[in-house]
């Protein structure tokens, strides 16, 4: 299965990605965590990608589309993939579409994760990253856990780009650039719109009922 999912930052994105992939079996490919992973080894993209990422802006497509290209055709993704964090416009929907149908494939289902502003702001201010194995954790949802991941004992980080004004410029062009990817999707019959609100477990369940065949 090919499954994409939208929402704003700090929708539960990556949360939901671990959990939804893990019980497909299937890979999850964050857009997001790759440039993380190359700002952190001091790559010549990771470089490049951190000018737009500290500001909140969106990598250049020609650079996102590339790296993409390259992951989906690895071995592991051949069957499906979870993609978290891309397409992130309408030109990057448009090149997935012509990639997956060289392959005769398609985009099966596009989750939405619907979530208000105030419980964005929320959740990114304090949201912790495991340096080690990337669990996404949470001060105040996840008692206690501020400081080592309770899974494999990384120490946990605080993103760069998770300061107030930047948030606040990724929510503006979030809303700009990706949010016309809703109604791109619907027009293509495969957008799923699920209520992000509540625990962490009942959104867990309510994107895996999306997926369900009908
Ligand atoms: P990216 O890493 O994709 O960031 P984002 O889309 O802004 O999303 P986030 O990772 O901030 O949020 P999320 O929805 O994953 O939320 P999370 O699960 O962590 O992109 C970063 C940058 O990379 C971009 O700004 C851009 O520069 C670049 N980039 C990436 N892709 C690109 C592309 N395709 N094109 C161009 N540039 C690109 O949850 C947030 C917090 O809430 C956590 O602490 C979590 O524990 C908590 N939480 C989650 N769910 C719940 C719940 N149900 N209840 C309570 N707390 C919860």
């Amino acid at each position: 299965m090919r499954i994409v999912l939208v929402g704003p930052p700090g929708a539960g994105k990556g949360t939901q990605a671990q959990f939804i992939a893990s019980h497909l079996s299937i890979p999850k490919i964050s857009t997001g965590d790759i440039f993380r992973a190359n700002v952190s080894g001091g790559t010549e993209l990771g470089i490049l990608a951190k000018q737009y990422m500290d500001k909140g802006d969106l990598v250049p497509d020609e650079v996102t589309v590339a790296m993409v290209r390259d992951r989906i055709a690895q071995p592991d993704a051949v069957s499906g993939f979870l993609l978290d964090g891309f397409p992130r416009n309408v030109p990057q929907a448009e090149t997935l579409r012509d990639m997956l149908a060289d392959n005769g494939q398609a985009v099966d289902k596009v989750l939405e994760l619907v979530v208000d502003e105030e419980e964005v702001v929320r959740r990114l201010s304090g949201r912790r990253t495991c340096g080690q194995c990337g669990r996404i954790w949470h001060v105040d949802f996840d008692e206690g856990r501020d400081d080592v991941c309770d899974d494999c004992g990384g120490r946990l980080f605080q993103r760069d780009d998770d300061k107030e004004e930047v948030v606040r410029h990724r929510l503006e062009v979030y809303k700009e650039q990706t949010e016309p990817l809703v109604e791109f999707y619907e027009k293509e019959g495969v957008l799923a719109g699920i209520d992000a609100t509540g625990s962490v477990e009942d959104v867990t369940a309510r994107a895996l009922a999306a997926l369900r065949p009908a």
